[in-house]
Parts: C-alpha cells; structure tokens; sequence
C-alpha cells in the first residue's frame, strides 16, 4: 500500500490536485451533465407518464441528492485516496470497521457496469454526428429519422465500432492523469451544450406544441405512479448527479482543503437539474408536434433532436455540432465512471494509470457487448428486467446507486463523528444542520422506503 501522509499530518492524493475550485466545480459538472440529461431524463420521464414522475425526480434531487453529494464530496477529501481505500481508512479512522471498503468496491463495480452501456449509448452519439454531417436528416419525415434509428440499431458492425471507438477515447484521457486529461477536456463543453440547449429551446417554442410539452413535464398525474416508477425516479437523481458509487469521492480526494463543499455541490445540482429540465422542455414538444411517442425508450432523443434540428436553417451543420457537443458531454462522464476503477487499480495493485486505464477500460469494452447485442442480435433474449442493457440499467440505477448512496449517507452521518465532518463542510452553522439532518435522516429513510416498497412489489 502506497502511504499518502504529507508532513503536516494532512493527506495529499498521489494523483494530483485540481488546479482551483473552478476546476473542481467544472470537473464535478462535467461528470453530472451528460447522457443522462439529454437522452435519459426525458425518456424515463416519457415511460412514467411526465409530471408526477419529474416531480418525484426534483424532490429525490434536493432532499437525498444534495446530502449524499456533499457526503461523497468530504469523505473523499477526508481519505483522499481511491474510494475503496478511503472507505476502508476512514472507517478504522473513525472507530469503526474496515468493511466499509465493501461499500467502496460496490462503486466500483458499479461504475463498470455503468459504463459497460453508457459507452455504447455514447458511440450512438458518435455515429449520429457522421450522419447528421453527411445531411440525411436535412427535411427528413418523422418516419425517416425513426426508419433512421432503427437501420443503426440493428447494425451490430457499426454499433460494436463506435463503442470501441468511445471506450478507446475514455482510456486516452484517462490514461494521462488528473490534471492534463480531465481538465482541459471539460472546460468549454458544458456552457457550450447550454448555449445549444437554449437555440433548440427556441425551436422547440415556435414548434406549435410547447404548450403541451411543458403540461406533459410538469402536470403531476399520480394516477401514473407506483413504486416502480418512484424508485426510477428516485435511481434517476443518483444517475444524472452520477453520485452513489465513489466517483465524486475520488473526484473529492483530489479538491484543495479550501474550497467550499456546500457551494461546489450547490452549484453541480443546479446546472445539472437546469439542463435536464431544459433538455424535456426542448423534446416534449417536439414529440407532440411530431406525432412521436413520448415512451419510445432509449431512442426517443435520436427520433426527436434530429428530427428538429433538421428542419432548422443551417441543420446539418447545428446537427452535427449537437452531437459532438453530447458526445463531449458523455465524454467527460466516462470518465468520472471509470476513475474509481483505475484508482483502485493504480493505490492498491500499483499499476501505473496508462496500465490501469486499458485494464479497467478493456474489461468494461468487453462488458459492453452485452449491450450492443441487446439492440439487435439478443433483443428477443429477455429475462426478468428485458434485455442484457434493461438488466444493467436495473441493476445499476435502482439498486447498486441508491444503496452506494444509502452507505454514504449513513458514513458521513452517523459513522464519522461531528467533529470530522464539520470540519470538512466548515463549521456549525444552519447549512451545517440542514446537511446533517439530511444525510443522518432524511436520506437514509427515503432511501430505503423507496427501496423497500419497490422491492416488495417486484416480490409480491
Ligand atoms: N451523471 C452521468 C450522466 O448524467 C452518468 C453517471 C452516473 C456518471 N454515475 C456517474 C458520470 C459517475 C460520472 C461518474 O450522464
């Protein structure tokens, strides 16, 4: 085991610091905003009827979301090593046991399933940049761009090179370390997806059917929820704020003693939650306008945005860079996904980050065949959830995150004493209680009342 104790009796990670906060808060947003704003959000909001579903969503957002981030965040920096190590220290540090290393290693391998099928969903948006640029979605039918779809879904060639190609890009960045690699890559990407954001809003406005759009996201009907539905809401808020599995706890351990952890995770939440709601209110309209079908499933944002964005002046053009840009969101997302895996793999095997990068990178490659296959050559094998993809997507976002959420919160609330934590979050005040009574009670109980019911009725 590689030692990390500096001088001064503060720890020090071995792979470096964020440069400032900024870099931290940009990284952390990086990692949040990404295929799950713009191609999840509203296709698991369209499979559970809309507004009860979304609202669900923003509670779990703000009530669990917010304490188990900021949770995530102080342990990391506490550690500051890789989130199996840091679990493990800190749990002996705390006076309580080491086996809280397993709750690290269940992040870990969440991540790996995790972005066993986000990198195949990634190489789609890989794939629809060429297409976009070669100009077939310029004035194409609504039936084109589904017909579109569904040629690309049951091409498994094409499917298997563009995950190979995305996950080949993950290992590349991940591979050159903290700084020089995940930095650079998220510095422009998120202002520039809002701005695209904003331009496809108001296409979406003159669309004819925004009205609908905004009363399908925002009208609560309860007649439409069931316990199955809360839990994907509730998995849904881990997901997009990509908490619950150690990656912003790795991402913590490398954040400067300074910076404010309530601040940082306030402002993450934010521009994530806005550009989710954001990315809703630019395709319900459109599906409405289209005559689309809001519950199409995991291709509604590829029958939708393409759709729009070619009718628009200039589509093939804004097209194009629309998925670039998404690409690039899911970029930087990755590569939060795989951290946890490769610091583990560097702290506690003393692999080198390029060794480690390709180890863990190659394992999920592998992996993700499971879920190119479910789009086409296994799409008729289901068991349980559906297919390969609906079986990962289950496992990870209902049960893997909100219980790495559930260890979490439980760590920073109950098992690190008061003096810890206060000192990581800065002292005593209401933020300080209101973050407290959170992650020692609100959290937890909603947590696991939403699994348990959910569960029972899966049973049952
Ligand atoms: N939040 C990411 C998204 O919305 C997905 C994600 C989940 C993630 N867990 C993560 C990203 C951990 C980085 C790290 O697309």
């Amino acid at each position: 085991m590689l030692s990390n104790q500096a001088g001064d009796g503060k720890r020090t990670s071995l792979h470096g610091q964020w440069s400032s906060k900024l870099a931290f808060v940009l990284a952390v947003t990086g990692s949040a905003v990404g295929l799950g704003n713009i191609w999840k959000f509203p296709y698991v909001a369209g499979e559970n009827g809309g507004g009860a579903f979304v609202l669900v969503y923003l509670v779990c957002v703000i009530a669990i979301g917010m304490p188990v981030m900021m949770s995530e965040i102080l342990i990391g920096r506490r550690g500051r090593r890789n989130p199996v190590a840091t679990m493990e220290l800190l749990g002996q540090e705390e006076g309580s046991s080491k086996n809280w290393r397993y709750a690290g290693l269940l992040g870990v391998l969440a991540g790996i399933f995790i972005l066993s099928y986000y990198s195949v969903i990634a190489g789609w948006t890989l794939s629809y940049i060429v297409k976009s640029a070669s100009g077939v979605f310029v004035d194409a039918s609504a039936a084109k761009v589904v017909a579109e779809l569904e040629a690309f879904k049951s091409n498994t060639a094409q499917m298997s090179l563009v995950h190979t190609l995305f996950m080949g890009l993950t290992i590349f960045v991940v591979a050159r370390g903290v700084e020089r690699g995940l930095e650079q890559a998220v510095k422009f990407m998120v202002p520039a997806l809002l701005l695209m954001m904003l331009v496809l809003l108001g296409y979406s406005i003159t669309s004819g059917s925004f009205g609908a759009g905004v009363e399908f996201l925002f009208t609560p009907d309860f007649s439409k929820l069931n316990w199955g539905s809360v839990l994907e809401a509730m998995g849904q808020a881990f997901f997009t704020l990509s908490i619950g599995m150690g990656a912003i706890m790795a991402y913590g351990a490398y954040l400067p003693e300074e910076t404010s952890i309530m601040g940082a995770s306030a402002t993450v939440v934010a521009a994530d939650t806005s550009i989710a709601i954001l990315a809703g209110l630019v395709i319900f309209p459109l599906v409405f306008s289209n005559g689309l079908q809001p519950d199409a499933g995991p291709g509604l944002v590829f029958q939708t945005l393409p759709l729009a964005l070619g009718q628009m002046p200039g589509g093939a053009f804004f097209s194009t860079i629309f998925f670039i840009l998404l690409s690039f969101a899911a970029w930087t997302s990755a590569i939060g996904l795989i951290e946890p895996g490769v610091a583990w793999l560097v702290e506690h095997f003393n692999k080198t980050r390029k060794e480690a990068a390709i180890i863990v990178g190659g394992v999920i490659w592998l992996l993700g065949f499971g879920s190119v296959f479910s789009f086409n050559l296994w799409k008729d094998a289901t068991v349980f959830q559906g297919t390969v993809f609906d079986n990962l997507d289950f496992l990870t976002n209902q049960l893997m995150l909100p219980l790495g959420g559930l260890f979490i919160a439980v760590f920073a609330g109950w098992v690190m004493c008061r003096n810890s934590t206060a000192d990581e979050l800065g002292g005593a005040g209401t933020a300080y209680s209101a973050w407290r009574i959170g992650a020692r009670v609100v959290a937890p109980i909603g947590i696991f009342l939403v699994l348990f019911f959910a569960i029972k009725n899966v049973v049952a």
